[in-house]
């Protein structure tokens, strides 16, 4: 199925930490399945990292955003990303750029993948309705009450309200107090 003129597959991966996933991830995900027959949409597993969402709920909060796209698949990876295109026969990595500032970060590392196993990057500028929209002012934001109802899905917004809500439950009976 699919494969432009020469019959293969075109694959690319989209990844991130997608904590949570933002409309201006859609965004880039929407306008790259458009451009490959099968775009894997990748949540990287980042020990290092303190995330709110864990990696299930951030997979299957895509699951459910990207149901409208049948050729854009769901996964989960530790380790390189080179690696990760290498085992799943992925020869690009799609990046949305924000702005300028995200530049510097994104050619470093899109030239390290590059030279390290031969995986090309392309870049997307995001539409700039969406240049400044992260994941963490998304979350600061809603963890503080805010509406953030025009930055992420639905879903998004109720379960970043949730997570809002279960933190402003009292703990009950301790001094732990944080
Ligand atoms: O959404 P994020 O946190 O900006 O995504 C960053 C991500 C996961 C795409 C990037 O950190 C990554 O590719 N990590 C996997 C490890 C790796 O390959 N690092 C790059 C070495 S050049």
């Amino acid at each position: 199925m699919g494969g432009g003129i020469s019959g293969k597959i075109r694959r690319a991966v989209c990844p991130g930490s997608f904590d949570p996933v933002t409309n201006g991830h859609l965004d880039i995900i929407g306008r790259s399945a458009a451009l490959y027959d099968e775009l894997v949409v990748a949540v990287f597993v980042n020990r290092t990292k303190t995330s709110l969402f864990s990696v299930d709920e951030r997979r299957d909060m895509l699951a459910e955003v990207t149901a409208d796209y049948p050729n854009v698949r769901i996964d989960v990876f530790q380790g390189l990303v080179v690696d990760y295109c290498r085992d799943n026969a992925i020869p690009v990595i799609v990046k949305g750029l924000r702005a300028v500032s995200d530049f510097d970060y994104e050619l470093q590392m899109a030239q390290m993948n590059r030279g390290l196993a031969g995986i090309d990057t392309l870049f997307m500028p995001t539409n700039p309705e969406y240049s400044f929209l992260a994941s963490s002012l998304v979350k600061e934001i809603a963890n503080w009450g805010g509406d953030v109802s025009a930055l992420v899905p639905p879903l998004v917004s109720k379960r970043l309200a949730e997570r809002a809500r279960l933190r402003e439950q009292p703990t009950t009976g301790g001094d732990e107090g944080s």
